[in-house]
């Protein structure tokens, strides 16, 4: 293999750095919910229109249980951003997030429940799971509602979704619910130890 085989088989990581860039520059700019969520939605949406920069080492699913690999984390942890792999019909417990996020499809499909609380203060279900293909975003926060129970659509494939959230999601104290609504705490950490080198070739970017 040479030199220029090797780069142009190299994932686009640019797309990456710009968007961690672009990022930071929106958080900047304003720490409103909303406008975070809209203004950030147009930003997850041009990245995941493109499936040529996910590193193959984070796009690996297991087949005990779905896996949240981190892509980044803001030095200030202001956002981090994961890819989330699910393997065949691999699906997550009724959750919660605590902080604002936005959820862009890459490969595959998500089937997404949302989760409200009613009068009485019991979660009921939202309405009925909603199906997300490639380049299309979800968008949760404590303003909109952040409780969702996700699936992988498919049983027969792996999906790939990319997440950003206002903190650094892996070290956030959230809870998982049961059917009768009992809260259980979890920290979710993440599946890697190493991350992907966002500078890899920008003299010649
Ligand atoms: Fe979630």
């Amino acid at each position: 293999m040479n030199a220029l085989t090797s780069v142009a088989a190299a994932p686009n990581i640019s797309r990456l750095r710009g968007f961690v860039s672009s990022f930071a520059e929106l958080l900047a700019s304003t720490d409103e919910e909303r406008a975070i969520l809209e203004r950030g939605s147009a930003l997850l949406r041009k990245l995941v229109a493109h499936d040529d920069w996910l590193p193959e080492a984070y796009a690996r699913p297991d087949p005990t249980r779905y896996q949240q690999y981190l892509l980044h984390c803001d030095s200030r942890e202001r956002f981090s951003m994961v890819s989330f792999v699910w393997g065949p019909g691999q699906a997550t417990p009724v959750h919660d997030h605590g902080v604002w996020g936005l959820v862009g499809i890459l490969r595959g499909a998500e089937l997404v429940q949302p989760f409200v609380r009613n009068a009485e203060g019991d979660l009921v279900s939202g309405g009925p799971p909603a199906l997300f293909r490639p380049g299309e975003v979800d968008a949760i926060g404590p303003g909109i509602g952040d409780v969702h129970r996700v699936a992988n659509a498919y049983d027969d494939r792996t999906s790939i979704s990319i997440h950003v959230y206002g903190a650094n999601i892996g070290a956030v104290e959230r809870a998982t619910y049961d059917t009768a609504g009992r809260p259980k705490r979890f920290v979710s950490g993440y599946a890697n130890r190493t991350l992907p080198n966002l500078w890899d070739g920008i003299a010649t970017a």
